[in-house]
């Protein structure tokens, strides 16, 4: 296996993260809020590599897990003409959702993610079913800046609303499709209709995930959220911060603007094969009553550059 671990000081080494702030400039106050992003997702999952794959939905859930590998499939039979093994980059692959179903297709995966421990849980998979994905230590945006690789496939699983610039990493990524080749992205959060709703929804739904799933951190999350009312917002962030948490997902409350990552397909030239909305949940009850009420939804796009 091939392990590149390039051990950074954050968050202050991301010289290359300059940043285009929502009007398209460079401001410094993102480059700043980007940075905390990133040091805060390494941070987090640190804490919360080892008990990723049973707390999170889109690895333990059998409904979601067929979605994945239908939509693997699909991608798999239009790559058949390559006659050779398809090249693919996962971003953000944490404990390898996407890369060993990428894996087990034969495909070769190179592996970006900014956290080493989760890197390490794959890693630990990889060598037990005798795989050897590249894994690169690094913040995406680095990556994609300091590396010039072109892939038959890159995708964003559960990964752009981590992104303080998701559309400008996307962007990034999209480049780096070869011709014919597929951009795919799952298991975002569209923006809320309703946001006022979708919030209460979601603290309900994420309470009962914790009982459930996670009851130790139950009482200390109802007591992160105590603290949090009382924390001055901070200003560059536009929240109060109490923990890794609060920032790691960043775009989760808001939502990620699908239609803004599609327009981003689109300029390059990519044709839209799919862009569906779903309904989501992390209980399969909090899924069950979301079918109906459509307060959280997750998006996905699969993309192809034609040839
Ligand atoms: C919700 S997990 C998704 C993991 C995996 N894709 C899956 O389907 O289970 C988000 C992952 O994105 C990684 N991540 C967050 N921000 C990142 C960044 N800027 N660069 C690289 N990885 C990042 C995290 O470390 C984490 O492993």
């Amino acid at each position: 296996m091939k392990t590149y671990r390039s051990r950074m000081a954050y968050p202050s080494a991301f010289p290359e993260l300059v940043p285009v702030d929502a009007s398209g400039g460079n401001t410094c106050g993102a480059s700043t809020a980007e940075a905390r992003i990133v040091a805060a997702n390494r941070d987090f999952y640190r804490e919360i590599a080892e008990k990723y794959d049973r707390y999170e939905r889109c690895v333990s859930s059998a409904y979601l897990q067929a979605i994945l590998d239908a939509d693997l499939d699909k991608i798999h039979s239009s790559c058949t003409s390559l006659e050779r093994r398809p090249q693919c980059l996962d971003c953000g692959g944490g404990t390898g959702n996407l890369a060993l179903k990428m894996l087990a297709r034969g495909w070769d995966v190179t592996v970006v993610d900014v956290s080493d421990e989760m890197l390490g849980v794959l890693s630990k998979k990889a060598v037990t079913r005798g795989y050897s994905p590249k894994l690169i230590n690094n913040a995406i945006a680095q990556f994609l800046t300091t590396a010039s690789d072109t892939f038959d496939l890159v995708a964003f699983n559960s990964v752009l609303h981590h992104l303080y610039s998701f559309a400008r990493i996307a962007e990034m990524a999209a480049t780096r499709v070869r011709s014919g080749g597929f951009f795919y992205s799952n298991f975002d959060p569209v923006i809320p209709k309703y946001p006022f709703r979708t919030r209460i929804f979601e603290s309900l739904d994420i309470a009962a995930a914790k009982l459930m799933l996670d009851s130790r951190d139950f009482m200390p999350g109802i007591w992160r959220r105590t603290r949090k009312l009382f924390r001055r917002r901070d200003s560059l962030l536009s929240r109060s911060v109490v923990s890794a948490g609060d920032l790691a997902e960043y775009h989760a409350r808001a939502g990620v603007d699908d239609a803004q990552i599609l327009r981003v397909l689109e300029r390059q030239g990519f044709t839209i094969v799919e862009h569906l909305k779903y309904s989501a949940g992390r209980t399969r009850a909090g899924q069950f009553l979301n079918r109906r009420l459509r307060l959280l939804e997750n998006f996905k796009i699969i993309a192809r550059r034609p040839i």
